[in-house]
């Protein structure tokens, strides 16, 4: 199918996308094929395609970042937009202006569409409601990072095929402080995958059961049948107090060390949502090895972002 004849088709009517517990199934579906229609694209073509062409993006990121901010900005550019991105260090949030009043000016200078990275839990939502331009959350604290769980699912499609229905994922680590692991449950539950969470118990509270997943505290009885193991980082950054006794200890009880491939399935994929602790959640060897799809995850950011970003200028292009 053409890219345009998709477009002209879509059901999407979202200006924002803020998390991913709101979307439907259909929504989600749109997403893929979209991205899909957008990755094959970018194979056969290097030019730029014209779908954000006289637009201008606005990243606005006030935590660090190296794939996510790089996807956006890859994924504006290959859709023809002008991308400025604005540093928080050096931004006037450092003198005391308040998130809205910085999305606010931002779109006064008739920005189009401002994408996002806040420490605080619900910063994307609150702008969304305070802006008339599309913003996309790119990671909000704990609570969500939709284009991560997008693209990993997106990245489960690519290897398993499309259904990943009744698909074995265990994500694996600091679940706790994970707005990675969060978004992936309720893309995953809404894809008919079959989710385990592991990890020691004070990074994975029983309260997640609520979620409607599987939580298992042993490595070897998590990932024996699992076909996707996802490791998480320990969010040094997040916790304020000590959730295990030291790294070395984690790394030997938790970690997904060379010694332990052994416990996985033939046809387990690696998946980590970057940036790796080697070592620590996870072997270098493992990490480098057949069994890991982690560069595939951000190459499918660039695909996916695009997706996003256009069904979401196309649906504030529409409410006008
Ligand atoms: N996965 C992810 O969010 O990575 P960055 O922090 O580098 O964007």
């Amino acid at each position: 199918m053409k890219i345009e004849d998709f477009i002209d088709g879509v059901s999407w009517g979202r200006k924002d996308l803020t998390n991913i517990k709101d979307l439907s199934l259909r929504e989600i579906n749109e997403i893929f094929a979209l991205a899909k229609l957008f990755k094959s694209s970018l194979k056969t073509d290097g030019a730029k395609l014209p779908y954000l062409k006289g637009k201008t993006v606005v990243n606005l990121f006030f935590e660090p970042s190296t794939r996510t901010r790089t996807a956006f900005e890859m994924a504006a550019h290959k859709l023809g937009a002008d991308v400025i991105s604005v540093a928080s260090n050096i931004s006037s949030s450092v003198k005391g202006e308040t998130l809205k009043d910085t999305a606010r000016n931002i779109e006064a200078l008739m920005s189009d569409m401002i994408v996002v990275r806040h420490s605080s839990a619900g910063a994307a939502q609150y702008l969304a409601d305070r802006v008339k331009i599309p913003v996309i959350n790119a990671g909000d604290g704990a609570h969500a990072h939709p284009t991560q769980a997008l693209l990993d699912a997106f990245t489960m499609r690519e290897h398993f095929g499309d259904d990943i229905s009744g698909l074995k994922v265990t994500i694996l680590g600091d679940i706790l402080f994970s707005r990675v692991a969060r978004s992936n449950i309720y893309a995953l539950d809404k894809l008919g995958a079959k989710v385990t969470l592991a990890g020691p118990s004070t990074l994975v509270p029983d309260e997640f059961k609520s979620l409607g997943v599987n939580i298992c505290y042993d490595l070897p009885e998590a990932i024996a049948d699992a076909d996707v193991v996802m490791l998480l980082r320990i969010q040094h950054e997040r916790q304020r107090a000590n959730y295990f006794p030291s790294i070395s200890e984690y790394a030997s009880i938790f970690g997904l060390g060379v010694r332990r491939e052994n416990l996985l399935k033939k046809g387990a994929i690696i998946m980590h949502p970057g940036p790796i602790n080697r070592g620590v959640e996870l072997d270098s060897v493992l990490a480098d090895s057949g069994r890991s799809v982690i560069l595939n995850q951000v190459t499918h950011g660039v695909a996916v972002r695009m997706a996003v970003m256009k069904l979401c200028m196309g649906a504030s292009l529409k409410g006008k």
